[in-house]
This record gives structure tokens, C-alpha cells and sequence, in this order.
């Protein structure tokens, strides 16, 4: 598939820094992603798909292998899963950060080495840890005092299991009160604050079969200031050094969880990764010299910001209604694709795609297909005024948390998943059809 590019000039400087860096402009309103135009996957896989810059998504992995060369990087399954995006994240050299028995099956079956994953839940089902323990998952991290002796049970005498403990540091941080998992006030981890971690740790050390090889912490999403790690970290470590102190061990590893925010429009801030590399490396050696503590390796485990921004929705407007003073453009998605909106009041910046536009702006909601009020994708957003059905609207940093979050709701089915690079485009994930529906529907 060859793209003529257009020449900013002769487009106007539109703003496409949130969308992913292969993305060029065609003539007639186009723009290609990895080479290949949107439209042309629109009229080839339909819509709604999601599109995949895998050259992007590796350019993410290297960027943070780059800013972390000391540390293990762990993508963060649950923002988006795939066997394409196992082998990615594997041939990167990252490791990995599930928490089901569904996420590790997946990636260990597509190949995914298990030692390099470490599985997370605060409500650990005896599936995901029977799963855990066959397939020799590398570290099991330990959310609330009744696993440990599960875990022991399970493990067995004569075996063995690395573990972590998730402690809560007492951070408050995160782009939304449903997201922020750093204090006491929400279901995850160990407390820090009402020696919960401790006591839990304790306990561990008296388990033989149990290595504990660190502790873990993850403080929030979609953050997008170094601070709130700082704060965190030199709480772990001392946390550590009293471990140290106590029980005369030193833990080599300590992870920090992910969170690492990113723009999802224009303008919004993204957490600086170097700096935010460099900063907890300086806070980590600074606190470790400060106790005379071994410096333990150090593990994050970014999910949204490896994804995110690699992914683009791109749907097909269905119908224009307007009431009043207000313009809704409905589209062939919505709240089953994308329930971030509803969720979180994020706001997003779709964009005509597939033909020149020469209507002025006008202030437009696009709305979903679903049977509520509340199936909104993006309100009160710029579009031309011309906007009509049969149009393709495309909506950048997708990536992440969409299809990972959506459901079967109207049975609308789930999009396709199509990856482009170097100008073609593949299938990843096939559209949900209604036989797939019907086929779990085994009753009558
Ligand atoms: N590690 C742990 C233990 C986590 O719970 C999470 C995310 C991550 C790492 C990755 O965080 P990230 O780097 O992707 O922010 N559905 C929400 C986000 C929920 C995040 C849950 N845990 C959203 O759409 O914003």
C-alpha cells in the first residue's frame, strides 16, 4: 500500500502529538498510521476497529528499556492482551505483570517465558493459583494476610515459590479517585501505616517454602508527576532497612508498580520518564546509602504508556441529530468499546478521517450506539460542521484500557483488532460476532 504524504502546509497545522509518531496525513483528510491509511482499514475490517501501531509499541518498550537500563521492566498485561502483543512485549525484553489464571495462561501459551512474569490480584482465585503454580510463574505477589498460607498450602512443603508483598505506602496519587491505590482507603495491599506489611512480612520469613524476594508497590494510574514515586519509594526502602533491622534480611528486589500517565489529548501532561528514572535512582541510592543498605534491583510495571498511545479507534459515524443548542454525532461504537469516559470523565479528541473538510467547526458530542444517556465518547469536542453519516471518525491513544474493558453490552460485539506497520496491516483480534454470543448461550 503506498501513501502520498501532504505537506503541513497544505493541511494546516493540525495537532497530532498525541497521536502515534508513524502517523502521516494524506490528501483528502486522510492519515495513515504505520504506513496504511485508516480509511482503508475502515472499508477492509469494518467498524469499529482498533488499530495498532506495532512499531510504536516496540518504540515504547525500547524508550523504557532505554530510560531503565538497571531496572525490569514489566508491561502491564491487563491494558491490553494479545498474542501479538505477548511476542512484542517478549522480544523487547520485557517482562510481564498479570493478574488472572486468563492474562498468564495466554502469554505462557503464546510463549511467554514464565519465570519473567509475576502475578498480581487481591482476590486470588484457586484457579490463578493452581495456574500460577504449574506453569512456574516467577514471582507471586502477596495482597492480603489469608494468602500466605494459601500460598504455603498450595506451594507445598518440599516446594518453592518467590514472592512479593504489595504494601500500601500511604501515597495518594492518579488521575482518578477509582484509580488511586497508594492509602488505606481502597482493597489492595498491605498497610503500611497500621503495620499490616509488617506483620504479613513476618510471617512470610517463617514460611521455608516462601522466598520473599521484595516488595511491591503501586500507588495509582494514569500519574503524571515524579513526586508521588519519590515518596513512596523512600518509604519502601524504609520499610526495608527495618526488615533488615528485624529479621537480618535483605530484600534484592523492590517494584514500583506502574501508573506512568500519559496525554490523551493535546496539551494534557505526560509523566517524564527520564526524569522519572533518574530521580528514583537517585532517591533509591541516596536512602539505601542512608540505612547502609544493599541497593535491591528495582521493577515498574507501566501498562497504559507502553499501549496506549500505540492504539487508534476509528468508527463510522451512524447518525447527526441535533437538539437545540446541541450537536450529537452517534457513531457505531461506544460505552461496550470504550467505557473510560463513563468511568473516569476522561476526555478524548476523535477526529474526522477520510475525506477533506470544508464546513467550519462546530462544537459536536459523540455519543455511542448503547441504550443510555451515558454513552458518551467524547462531549463537547470540535468537529466539521458538515459531519454526516457514512463519515469515519478516528480517536487517538486507544491503546490501552479500551478493548482490555469492554464488554458485550446490546451484544454490539467487541471490535477487531487490526495491527499496521511498514504500510500493511494485519489481523490481530477478530471482530465478536453473534455467533459468539450465541454459542455461550447454552440454555433455553
Ligand atoms: N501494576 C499494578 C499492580 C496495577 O494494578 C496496574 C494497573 C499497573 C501495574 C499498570 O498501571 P498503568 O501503568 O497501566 O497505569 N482502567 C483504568 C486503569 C486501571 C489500572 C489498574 N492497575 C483506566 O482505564 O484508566
Amino acid at each position: 500500500m503506498t501513501v502520498t504524504v501532504l505537506s503541513e502546509v497544505a493541511t494546516g497545522a493540525e495537532d497530532l502529538s498525541v497521536w502515534p509518531a508513524s502517523t502521516q496525513r494524506l490528501p483528502h483528510g486522510g492519515l495513515a498510521v504505520g504506513g496504511v491509511s485508516l480509511a482503508e482499514v475502515a472499508d477492509r475490517f469494518e467498524t469499529p476497529a482498533y488499530v495498532l501501531d506495532e512499531g510504536e509499541v516496540r518504540g515504547r518498550c525500547r524508550t523504557y528499556q532505554d530510560a531503565f537500563p538497571a531496572a525490569d521492566v514489566l508491561y502491564a498485561a491487563k491494558a491490553f492482551l494479545s498474542r501479538a502483543m505477548v511476542r512484542c512485549v517478549r522480544e523487547e525484553g520485557l517482562g510481564l505483570d498479570v493478574c488472572s489464571a486468563g492474562e498468564l495462561e495466554l502469554a505462557v501459551t503464546a510463549g511467554f517465558p514464565p519465570e519473567r512474569i509475576v502475578l498480581h490480584g487481591n482476590a486470588k482465585s484457586p484457579r490463578d493459583l493452581e495456574t500460577a503454580l504449574r506453569l512456574g510463574v516467577g514471582r507471586i505477589v502477596i495482597d492480603g494476610p489469608s494468602e500466605i498460607a494459601r500460598i504455603a498450602a498450595a506451594v507445598g512443603p518440599e516446594g518453592h515459590q518467590k514472592v512479593m508483598v504489595r504494601v500500601v505506602p500511604g501515597v495518594s496519587a492518579g488521575g482518578h479517585d477509582k484509580i488511586r491505590t497508594g492509602t488505606d482507603d481502597q482493597k489492595f495491599g498491605l498497610s503500611l501505616t497500621d503495620g499490616g506489611a509488617q506483620h504479613a512480612i513476618s510471617r512470610i520469613l517463617g514460611q521455608p517454602q516462601l522466598e520473599l524476594t521484595g516488595l511491591h508497590c503501586h500507588i495509582g494510574s494514569q500519574i503524571t508527576e515524579v513526586k508521588p514515586y519519590l515518596v513512596a519509594l523512600r518509604r519502601m526502602v524504609g520499610l526495608m532497612a527495618r526488615i533488615r533491622d528485624t529479621h537480618g534480611v535483605v530484600l534484592p528486589e523492590l517494584d514500583m508498580g506502574g501508573g506512568h500517565g500519559i496525554a490523551y489529548r493535546p496539551g494534557e501532561p505526560a509523566l517524564d520518564l527520564t526524569a522519572l528514572s533518574r530521580r528514583l535512582r537517585a532517591e533509591l541510592h541516596k536512602g539505601c546509602a542512608a540505612a547502609r543498605l544493599t541497593v535491591p534491583r528495582l521493577l515498574i510495571e507501566p501498562g497504559r504508556a507502553v499501549v496506549g498511545p500505540a492504539g487508534v479507534a476509528v468508527y463510522r459515524v451512524l447518525a447527526v441529530k441535533h437538539t437545540g443548542e446541541k450537536a450529537f454525532v452517534a457513531v457505531d461504537g461506544g460505552m461496550s468499546d470504550n467505557p473510560r469516559p463513563a468511568l473516569y470523565g476522561v476526555r478524548y479528541a476523535p477526529r474526522l478521517i477520510g475525506r477533506a473538510c470544508t464546513a467550519g467547526p462546530r462544537t459536536a458530542t459523540v455519543v455511542g450506539r448503547h441504550c443510555e444517556a451515558g454513552d458518551v465518547l467524547a462531549a463537547d469536542v470540535e468537529l466539521p460542521g458538515d459531519i454526516h453519516p457514512g463519515d469515519l471518525l478516528a480517536v487517538p491513544v486507544a491503546g490501552a484500557y479500551q478493548l482490555s474493558m469492554a464488554s458485550g453490552y446490546n451484544l454490539v460485539g467487541r471490535p477487531a483488532v487490526v495491527a499496521v506497520h511498514g504500510g500493511s496491516a494485519r489481523l490481530l483480534v477478530r471482530r465478536e460476532t453473534l455467533d459468539d454470543f450465541r454459542s455461550r448461550d447454552v440454555g433455553d
